[in-house]
């Protein structure tokens, strides 16, 4: 379907930012066309996000090839720029337009670069947005504008899908839960204790070296993981015992659970074919000491861990000045280079042009 020539020539630039969010049942297995084998939640975050600025110009008819020109953080890569083509051709079954417009994208992060922190949640939110926005322009207005938002990130990362939405977010169907959905992920705030909401993720950064294995190559592993089915069973039990502590207040069963899901997910590279240890000595030696002074201390604050080795220290607002004694004491000798990320629970992505 051709764009309407009325609007053959029209200019435009829209800009977001969309934060990286971090999850607190793990997404790790797909199938399909990026869908994931369990349920996940996810706590947006606030300060580590990609800012994107999408400029288009409507053609007058479509182009054999993609017409973009992507730079991030001012320089062209080429890299980059590859997998943003492929995405956005991957979606042409969606948005029919896109070889109609000439794209000039610009994208940044907030976060430093190399620190092991992935972007794909931010990046491909921040993009998706922007082209759901182009959407609204060149084609028809979205009924439900955050959901698309939602599905098409997840079709660029699967836990971009996450980033659309303020403070808590869930991707992937759960039988009971009703309103649940393994094409887009649904807010999920509003059943959640206000303590949560003020939580705070210091990432502590013990190596800033590239992943080993990329998200992607790590999901397809699972599909000849011996423990698959039996991970992603407890998987979809722990996010029900996680939305009880959440709904409930309950920062027990919410600290045991997180911390079992980012174990398990590690065990389950640890016993891919081939085998992958992502935690250093270090990210061990940390576990170690918030186990101890979570005990001697009584102070409810807990870890989570990505694909990667670096920790992300869980705990809430109020307990913020007790436990930056403890992190510079005990945590950040740890860290390379006395690296940490200081994030939030944020409030999702932001237009900022139009
Ligand atoms: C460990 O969303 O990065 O962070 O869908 O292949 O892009 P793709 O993978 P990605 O996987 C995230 C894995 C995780 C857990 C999570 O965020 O749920």
């Amino acid at each position: 379907m051709a764009i309407n020539p009325a609007i053959v020539g029209k200019t435009g630039n829209i800009k977001f930012e969309s934060p990286s969010n971090i999850a607190l049942v793990k997404y790790w297995g797909k199938y399909g066309r990026q869908l994931p084998k369990n349920a996940s939640i996810s706590f947006t975050l606030q300060n580590a996000k990609s800012i994107t600025s999408c400029k288009y110009e409507v053609l007058s008819k479509k182009q054999e090839e993609i017409q973009l020109d992507f730079r991030f953080e001012g320089k062209q890569n080429d890299a980059f720029a590859n997998k943003i083509s492929k995405f956005i051709l991957s979606i042409e079954d969606i948005f029919p337009w896109v070889r109609q417009i000439k794209f000039d994208i610009q994208s940044e992060n907030t976060f430093p670069h190399s620190t092991g922190i992935a972007s794909s949640a931010s990046a491909m939110s921040a993009l998706s947005l922007c082209l759901c926005s182009i959407h609204e322009i060149v084609d028809s207005s979205l009924k439900d504008y955050y959901q698309k938002a939602s599905f098409v990130s997840r079709l660029g990362s699967g836990s971009a899908s996450r980033s659309i939405y303020p403070e808590l977010a869930l991707w992937g169907k759960h039988p009971e839960i009703k309103t649940s959905s393994n094409d887009y992920a649904i807010p999920y705030g509003d059943e959640v204790a206000e303590i949560f909401k003020t939580y705070h993720d210091d990432i502590l950064i013990v190596s800033k070296s590239e992943k080993s294995v990329s998200s992607t190559a790590g999901h397809a592993l699972m599909d000849s993981n011996p423990y698959a089915e039996s991970r992603y069973k407890s998987a979809n039990k722990n996010l029900l015992t996680l939305l009880q502590a959440l709904k409930t207040g309950d920062l027990g069963n919410f600290i045991k659970i997180v911390e079992r899901e980012a174990l398990t997910l590690h065990a389950q590279m640890m016993c891919s074919d081939p085998s992958y240890i992502l935690m250093e000595p270090n990210t061990l030696h940390m576990i170690n000491l918030i186990r101890a002074y979570r005990k001697e201390s009584s102070v409810p604050v807990c870890f989570t861990l990505d694909a990667g080795p670096n920790i992300h220290l869980l705990y809430p607002s109020e307990y913020s000045s007790k436990i930056e004694i403890f992190i510079q004491d005990q945590l950040l000798p740890l860290t390379e280079n006395n690296s940490i990320i200081k994030d939030k629970v944020g409030q999702g992505p932001l237009k900022i042009e139009d």
